[in-house]
């Protein structure tokens, strides 16, 4: 038992990162019902599909499990009601204001939990009353900070700032990864590619083997302007990267990701023209296992980390 497990009513301190397109109800449930925690991504879901997948979760599942919330997105109102109505244990708020609506379901009796890239940001989520944080470094997949700290620095950093119990984010595959994370203070870990690239993901399966084939160097961080994400570096990618080399304003660059280019890429499979989304820990997946195949070699690889450093004397 440790901070995160106590605070979830879970077994191990491993949770799945929220994910539009990949982390529906049904990759949710498998990682709750193995003994961590699993998050439905609502970024990509409108109002009444979150609603049926939180209801699909809880019939798949008697575990604890919780909805990632993405605060700029539209519609916002009306899925924090749903998470409400339904009852839903645990949110996850990224990308805004912890301030906005962590008092508010709070008061429903729910666990929040803000996701940062910044001790500043971790120390505002602490101050708006949040249950834990996530700081997620400039590795990891997905829409992330400004400023490039990467999670070996983020981590200590953020430890020391913060006493309410933190998650780190950022570049953990595997038992090692997460017996660092934990090393440098962190009381749990958020993966998210590691879990994209899963039989129970929603994403399209060309998206999944294209994670496996990605390797160290294939990813960047870009359209800073608008809302910093990871990529891989396809067909879209170069285009943009053409674009910058013109100087564009911030009009000609929402032009070109137009709409709906992540669910072309990761749902729908477009692997030239969508945007595919990825953390740099991706040069180490290698195959696209199940979330039980995922837990037990992240679980047996952190027990014998564990072992082999105390071998270690100096
Ligand atoms: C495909 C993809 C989609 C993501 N979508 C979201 C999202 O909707 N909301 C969010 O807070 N984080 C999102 N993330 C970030 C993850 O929740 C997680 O923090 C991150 O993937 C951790 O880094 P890693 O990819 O190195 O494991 C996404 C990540 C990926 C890979």
């Amino acid at each position: 038992m440790n901070k995160i497990t106590e605070l979830f009513k879970i077994q191990y301190p491993i949770i799945q990162g929220g994910m539009i397109w990949n982390s529906g109800y049904k990759l949710a449930s498998a990682v709750s019902n193995a003994g961590g925690l699993g998050l439905i991504g609502a970024g990509s879901m409108y109002p009444d599909v979150l609603r049926q997948h939180i209801q699909k979760c809880k019939s798949a599942t008697d575990k604890p499990f919780g909805v990632n919330v993405p605060m700029l997105y539209p519609n916002i109102e009306e899925i924090i009601q749903i998470i409400i109505e339904e009852k839903v244990p645990i949110v996850f708020t990224s990308a805004g204001n912890p301030k906005t609506w962590t008092s508010l379901l709070k008061s429903h009796g729910i666990t929040v939990v803000h996701v940062v890239s910044s001790s500043k940001f971790a120390l505002k989520a602490q101050e708006a009353g949040v249950d834990a944080v996530v700081a997620e470094g400039f590795e990891a997949g997905g829409h992330n900070g400004r400023e490039e700290t990467t999670t070996l620095t983020l981590i200590p950093m953020v430890r020391r700032n913060i006493s309410i119990p933190l998650i780190a984010a950022g570049g953990i595959a595997t038992g090692r990864g997460m017996f660092a994370a934990m090393a440098l203070g962190a009381d749990g870990v958020q993966m998210g590619s590691r879990f994209a690239a899963s039989v129970e993901s929603s994403s399209h399966d060309d998206f999944k083997k294209t994670i496996v084939q990605t390797q160290e160097g294939d990813t960047l961080l870009t359209l800073k302007e608008l809302a910093p994400v990871r990529l891989i570096k396809n067909k879209f990618f170069d285009d943009l990267q053409n674009l910058y080399a013109q100087c564009p304003t911030v009009e000609q660059l929402k032009e070109l990701l137009g709409r709906a280019r992540a669910k072309r890429g990761m749902f729908e499979g477009d692997l030239i023209e969508g945007e595919l989304e990825i953390g740099q820990i991706a040069g180490l997946i290698d195959e696209i296992l199940s979330v039980k195949d995922i837990m037990n070699h992240v679980l047996s690889e952190y027990r014998l980390v564990q072992k082999e450093m105390q071998t270690i004397q100096f």
